[in-house]
């Protein structure tokens, strides 16, 4: 199954299952954002909208972006704010709907589902105002080397969803050559328990000024 029909099945138990990497990196966006100032975000793979209500909060405009037109449904239900805009489109092609260049882009549990990270890193520069920040929170690449993978059930058994592994190194480096450098990096661990692996990566980076 292709990775939006996947999502467009997962969506009606997305928020209901019990997924401990959907909750933390919840936590983990509030943390990395809460003293960063920004009036425009782009959110990529919004998904039922998990962040967008948060990044609202903050921001005067959001642009909430996903390719699965179920997972915006399911959004659209919790956002009723007229400073989100939601957009269906696949991020691996052109970024068209990028109207103006924001002061944040962020993007929470999508890169695994990405192949090539450059082409998301050239596009999101480009969306970003000078000085702007990028925020990634994605499933531990430790975690994968271990075998964890985004699934979900069904009444005809478990899915499990095509993912792509990048290495921390891989996030650096694309990032490096596309004007974003490191703020931040920080590691999210299961009930705090530092002696299990990490199960969340952030990465705060900010666009060249
Ligand atoms: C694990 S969900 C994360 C949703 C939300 N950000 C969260 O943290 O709960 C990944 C989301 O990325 C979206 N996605 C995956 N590949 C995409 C692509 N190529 N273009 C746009 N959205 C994509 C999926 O539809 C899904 O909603």
């Amino acid at each position: 199954m292709d990775i939006q029909e996947a999502y467009n099945q997962w969506a009606a138990q997305y928020d209901s299952n019990q997924n401990r990497t959907r909750d933390l990196e919840a936590v983990a966006l509030r943390e990395a954002l809460v003293s960063v100032r920004f009036d425009s975000c782009l959110e990529i793979g919004c998904g039922t909208g998990k962040n967008t209500v948060w990044l609202a909060s903050k921001a005067q405009q959001v642009t909430a972006v996903d390719f699965s037109e179920e997972m915006l449904a399911k959004a659209k239900e919790k956002v009723s704010s007229e400073r989100v805009r939601f957009v269906q489109a696949d991020i691996t092609g052109g970024w068209t709907f990028v109207e103006q260049q924001y002061d944040l882009v962020t993007f929470s549990l999508v890169l695994e589902h990405i192949e090539q990270l450059d082409h998301v890193f050239v596009e999101a520069a480009n969306a970003l105002k000078p000085g702007g920040h990028v925020y990634l929170g994605e499933l531990h690449p430790f975690k994968q080397y271990a075998g964890t993978k985004a699934r979900f059930e069904t009444e005809a058994g478990r899915q499990e969803l095509i993912c792509y592994t990048h290495h921390i190194s891989d996030f650096l480096q694309s990032a490096r050559k596309h004007g974003l450098t490191l703020v931040e990096l920080k590691e999210y661990f299961d009930d705090g328990d530092r002696s299990q692996l990490p199960r969340i990566l952030t990465f705060l980076l900010r666009k060249e000024v």
